[in-house]
């Protein structure tokens, strides 16, 4: 008895196993660093003084400037770039603005000073950090004309509300295949987007013809709470290709 159910329960097991193993290694999350970065600040409470997601600092009565500043636009006045947003969260000040007495009384005057991270988190989490910043902070900027046009149409088509400014963000989708809005940086592009032709159905019907016709990912596409919407209403002629351009430019930058 126990040798005819043997070779069967054997085959099970196995083909169970690499069942598992195949569906941890598709379904294995990519999450970019400023995601990473995004989820790590709700933790530790960046989004108290500086707003939701760091984009309207609380006010900071006392301070003549009367809020915390923001990582959008005000990062500008207190960062020349990567590495002082890496100082400000080390340790809550930079060196150059240690060494002015105005900004010495100023951070005095305030109820809300910013906290050093340094001994808290780790370098790794510190770099996830400043990518987060940068991204909120609409970095890297690009020159070029038909870069910069398909820049602006990420925010005036709402396109950065689901993938995040620069596309960087991985928000979470429940239900979705892998749990977040696959970000334009990063490997996930790759397995959804395998041409131009593909990135054209994408933003035109709110889906490749590639997924279309695999039933797997259409039930997860149908079951997620965010969908892609379909654009091809909304478009001028040209914006396709502006899109295009700024977000090939966007995963060139990531990868220098
Ligand atoms: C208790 C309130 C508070 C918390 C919590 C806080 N900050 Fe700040 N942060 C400030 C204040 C106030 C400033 C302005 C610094 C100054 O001029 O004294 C600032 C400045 C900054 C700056 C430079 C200015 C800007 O907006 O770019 C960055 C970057 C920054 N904080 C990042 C963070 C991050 C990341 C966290 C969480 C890990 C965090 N902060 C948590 C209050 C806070
Ligand atoms: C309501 C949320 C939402 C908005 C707004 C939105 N998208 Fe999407 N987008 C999605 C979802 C969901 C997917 C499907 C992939 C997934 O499940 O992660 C997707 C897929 C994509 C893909 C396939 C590759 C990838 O990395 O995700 C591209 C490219 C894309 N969107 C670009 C855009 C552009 C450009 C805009 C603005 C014109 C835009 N999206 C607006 C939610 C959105």
């Amino acid at each position: 008895m126990v040798s005819r159910f043997r070779v069967p329960l054997i085959a099970f097991v196995i083909i169970c196993g690499a069942g598992l193993l195949l569906w941890l290694g598709i379904t294995r999350p990519h999450l970019t660093s400023a995601e990473r970065g995004r989820r790590l600040a709700e933790r530790e409470g960046c989004f108290a003084c500086h707003g939701s997601e760091g984009t309207g600092g609380t006010a900071n009565f006392g301070r003549s400037d009367g809020t915390v500043p923001n990582f959008k636009d005000d990062v500008m006045m207190f960062a020349h770039g990567p590495e002082d947003i890496r100082e400000w969260i080390t340790n809550g000040k930079t060196e150059a603005k240690a060494k002015s007495l105005t900004w010495q009384e100023e951070r005095e005057k305030g109820v809300l000073k910013m906290p050093a991270f340094g001994k808290r988190l780790s370098q790794s989490e510190i770099n996830d950090l400043v990518s987060f910043v940068m991204v909120t902070s609409g970095r890297p900027q690009p020159e070029d004309s038909l870069i910069s046009k398909g820049l602006r149409l990420t925010g005036s088509l709402g396109c950065i509300g689901c993938h995040g400014p620069g596309g960087a963000l991985a928000r979470p989708n429940p239900k979705s295949f892998k749990g977040y809005v696959a970000p334009w940086i990063g490997p996930d592009f790759e397995d959804l987007v395998r041409n131009r032709d593909e990135f054209n159905q994408w933003i035109e019907n709110g889906v490749s013809d590639r997924m279309k016709s695999n039933i797997f990912a259409r039930y997860f596409l149908k079951r997620a709470v965010l969908h892609m919407p379909e654009y091809k209403n909304q478009l001028q002629p040209g914006d396709l290709d502006a899109l295009w351009a700024y977000i090939t430019w966007r995963r060139a930058q990531e990868k220098q």
